[in-house]
């Protein structure tokens, strides 16, 4: 009873104490500090950011020393990594904290390169001398928060050929703060008429219809990123009939796709138009002609255009199956791509990617390849015969 009344007492006396020396520290104020709480983005603001305070004395006031600490939220007891005496700079206390940031004065800290697993709660504490008498400590803090855009981190099969009647799964994964969203879409229709569950689709009982990209966006507040994944149906043999197409591109978006060969533009610019050449053999009106299979085998470059050579198969028995695709391109697009309105019914596919249907024909470029190194071989050990005596 004694005590509790005791510390009733002491309460009220550490709360007077605290208010009291709260109203002394005023005198000290802040001309600038730091956007609270400071938000920054992997990638794409986390590196070499400035906290900056500063502030204002009266005349009768000195700075002592100025302190950084940083603490993680939800301690209690930050840590002092750097500190400064008037009038000189600041010194980090141990060589990590050397790595991680720099300081100018008077009152910056320089974080250079902080992720989502270093977030931080940052103080400045100023000790200042008025009127010669030490004042308790002037400090402000400010909340680092580091957001990450999403990241794939287990993407979908790339390819997937099945027969049909057969079940596929998709799956994808993302990593990212806050936790982004995962939709899919097929041929650029959103996920709602699949049936996905979270990160994975599973397409059931497969049929021609379901020949296409398949697309994974994982998406949060600061950003989305795509996997694309293709699916194929395998033609019961002697069931196919294969056509090879050139589609020349007008529009000028393959000229940036192809700025880098392996490029991740180029991966997209490929699946744009299988999706926009899938899709349109997916709608109801070409239910007849439906693809068991579809490839963008190769693009060929010449100065202003681009000549995709695509690979379509379809069961034996359709008729005119490049009719969709002709009557499609006859206003000069196919989806928002701008073509020519010819379609080049015999590209030769170059050998390099040329799909294994036409085995024979690329063992016999092989075979006049291994000639033609043959040939050189020789010439350059009879080079090599006759050197010395030139
Ligand atoms: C970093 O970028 C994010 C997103 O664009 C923005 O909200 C934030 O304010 C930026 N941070 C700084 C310190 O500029
Ligand atoms: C400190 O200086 C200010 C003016 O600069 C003055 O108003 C104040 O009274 C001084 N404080 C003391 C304790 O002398
Ligand atoms: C920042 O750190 C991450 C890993 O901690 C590293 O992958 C990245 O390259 C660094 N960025 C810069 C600009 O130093
Ligand atoms: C969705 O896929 C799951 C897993 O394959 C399956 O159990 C379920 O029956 C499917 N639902 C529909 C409506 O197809
Ligand atoms: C891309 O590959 C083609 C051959 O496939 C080559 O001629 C071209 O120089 C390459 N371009 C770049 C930028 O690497
Ligand atoms: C692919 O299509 C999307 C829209 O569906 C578009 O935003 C993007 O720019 C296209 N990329 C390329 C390289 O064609």
């Amino acid at each position: 009873m004694v005590a509790s009344l005791l510390f009733a007492i002491h309460s009220s006396l550490a709360a007077l104490l605290m208010f009291v020396t709260v109203h002394q520290s005023e005198a000290i104020g802040w001309s600038k500090q730091p956007t609270k709480p400071t938000i920054l983005v992997e990638g794409i603001n986390n590196t070499d950011q400035s906290l900056v305070w500063e502030f204002f004395l009266e005349s009768n006031e000195t700075v002592q020393n100025v302190l950084l600490q940083r603490k993680k939220p939800g301690e209690k007891n930050p840590t002092t990594f750097a500190s400064r005496l008037a009038g000189s700079s600041f010194t980090l206390l141990d060589g990590t904290y050397r790595k991680e940031y720099g300081t100018s004065l008077p009152n910056t800290l320089i974080l250079r390169n902080v992720t989502n697993d270093e977030e931080f709660i940052y103080l400045i504490v100023v000790n200042y001398i008025k009127n010669n008498v030490a004042q308790p400590r002037k400090s402000d803090q400010v909340e680092l928060i580091v957001y990450v855009p999403p990241k794939i981190t287990k993407e979908p099969v790339k390819q997937s050929e099945v027969d049909v009647g057969q079940n596929l799964m998709l799956s994808c994964e993302a990593d990212g703060d806050p936790t982004p969203k995962i939709i899919w879409t097929k041929d650029g229709v959103p996920f709602k008429q699949f049936n996905s569950s979270g990160s994975d689709l599973h397409l059931t009982n497969v049929q021609r219809g379901n020949v296409g990209s398949y697309r994974c966006t994982a998406t949060n507040a600061y950003g989305s990123t795509t996997s694309i994944a293709v699916v194929n149906i395998n033609c019961p043999s002697n069931h196919c009939q294969v056509q090879y197409v050139g589609i020349t591109i007008l529009s000028v978006e393959w000229d940036m796709a192809f700025a880098n060969n392996r490029s991740v533009k180029q991966e997209i610019f490929k699946a744009n138009l299988s999706s926009a050449i899938s899709r349109l053999y997916s709608m109801p009106h070409n239910a007849e002609k439906q693809l068991f299979k579809l490839t963008v085998v190769t693009f060929r470059r010449r100065s202003s255009t681009c000549m995709a050579v695509v690979q379509l198969q379809f069961q034996k028995d359709v008729d005119d199956p490049l009719k969709p695709l002709r009557d499609d391109i006859s206003d000069g697009y196919l989806r928002m791509f701008k073509v020519e309105r010819q379609l080049d019914l015999n590209p030769i596919p170059t050998t390099s990617s040329r799909p294994t249907s036409s085995r024979a024909e690329s063992k016999h470029i092989q075979r006049r390849g291994i000639v033609g190194e043959i040939i050189l071989i020789l010439l350059f050990q009879l080079f090599q015969l006759f050197l010395p005596e030139l």
